[in-house]
């Protein structure tokens, strides 16, 4: 390698200089800057040498240096002319990443590890951003260290695809179970076909459309989301699917409960599904409470006092109706698990696929009599949902 660094790596020497020097030169022209130090050299090395890009902007919105790696990850061609020019210019292919530096003095907490996705280069990045402090601590400018996740996030999707088709088997197997016993009197079931028409028409119609829904990858559209909007729009969607009739419906918000970045829509679902459920359970008579509370999902125990537990809402659905048996409750998430006449079993499967999309959890606790109790923790900001 030759001694003298590409000039993109060139801010990443500057030193103080003396005023009459700085000067004496244009700030904006890495080229004529003066002769480098061995460290200075090194330093411009080991930037150029990351195999993470690296972008560097000052507080005026001007490049200080680009990488190699950030300028390919970006798929833009290096150019000294860069340097000094504002950061909205030169990364004008790449807007999100504009947002994501605009934001580096604004936000007082900034990501750790966050990713992001680049629109129209159809990339995957990882990120961490900081503030480059002087000696007062007065920010001075934001570096961005990012990786390019492409490949990553294609393989997790591959993984993701092969867990679904899994799934899918165990359906077929499922539905080739079910129709064994029928196929042998298939004479009375295409009577009763024929008497039931419409309905059924109707259920392999719910079939057809759940089991896509179940099947399609969840493709996360993140937004800011109010958590008392989606629960408001799920009980009246839930009302629309299955009568209400008497069953007394109270939600509770805590006040101040933060938004969370999520898809609207399909936690509109998670919990139309729950409530729907609940009223099924129901019949007619009954409560259903809804509450949504702060709460804190804990680090993972191998790491505990390493990380801090993240910040999270915990909505709770619960109804006094019958219950679920001890041996049930372990199936009610699988895909085709019904009890219902005409149940097509993929409410929860749906449901438990989009919490988890969230990086959230769901469980289950219910008293046979006494009712049923489904609790969804989701993390007030989730990042590695956001590709699934
Ligand atoms: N609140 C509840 N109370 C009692 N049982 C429940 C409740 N929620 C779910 N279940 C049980 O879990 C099973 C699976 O629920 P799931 O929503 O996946 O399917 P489903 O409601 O039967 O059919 P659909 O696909 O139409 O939603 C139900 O058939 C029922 O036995
Ligand atoms: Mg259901």
């Amino acid at each position: 390698m030759p001694d003298t660094p590409s000039r993109s790596d060139a801010r990443v020497r500057r030193r103080p200089t003396p005023p009459s020097a700085a000067a004496a030169r244009s700030d904006r022209r890495p080229s004529l800057e003066p002769r480098l130090t061995p460290d200075d050299r090194f330093f411009s090395h080991v930037v150029s040498s990351m195999r993470n890009g690296v972008i560097a902007v000052r507080r005026d919105g001007t490049i200080a240096l680009m990488n190699n790696e950030g300028y390919r990850i970006f798929g833009l061609t290096p150019s000294a002319t860069d340097l000094g020019r504002p950061f909205a210019d030169v990364l004008s292919a790449c807007p999100e990443i504009i947002r994501v530096l605009s934001g580096a003095f604004e936000l007082s907490h900034l990501p750790n590890r966050a990713e992001l996705r680049l629109k129209e280069l159809d990339r995957v990045i990882g990120y961490t951003l900081s503030q480059v402090k002087d000696e007062t601590a007065a920010p001075v400018g934001a570096v961005l260290f990012f990786k390019d996740l492409t490949q990553v996030e294609q393989l997790e999707e591959r993984e993701r695809l092969r867990d679904r088709l899994a799934s899918l088997g165990e359906m077929a197997a499922g539905i080739a179970h079910e129709l064994k016993n029928p196929l042998a009197g298939i004479e009375v079931m295409a009577g009763l076909l024929r008497r039931q028409g419409p309905d059924s028409a109707k259920l392999a119609n719910a079939i057809v459309v759940e089991m896509l829904e179940f099947v399609r990858p969840v493709r996360l559209q993140v937004e800011r989301t109010d958590l008392a909007d989606v629960l408001q729009q799920s009980v009246t969607m839930a009302e629309s699917k299955v009568p209400r009739r008497d069953v007394i419906v109270r939600t509770t918000v805590e006040a101040g409960l933060p938004m969370i970045e999520g898809d609207h829509h399909q936690l509109a679902q998670v919990f139309t599904n729950l409530v729907a459920n609940a009223f099924e359970a129901l019949d007619g008579t009954g409560r259903i409470t809804i509450s949504a509370a702060t709460t804190a999902i804990e680090a993972d125990p191998a790491f505990a006092g390493l990380h801090p537990a993240t910040p999270a809402v915990l909505v709770e659905v619960a109804d006094d109706g019958p219950g679920i048996s001890a041996d049930l409750t372990d199936r009610i998430f699988n895909p085709f698990f019904t009890t219902k006449v005409t149940g097509t079993g993929l409410g929860l499967a749906i449901v438990r696929k989009i919490v988890d999309a969230h990086d959230g959890r769901i469980d289950v606790s219910s008293t046979p009599d006494s009712g049923t109790r489904f609790r969804v923790t989701l993390p007030v900001t989730s990042t590695s949902g956001w590709f699934k």
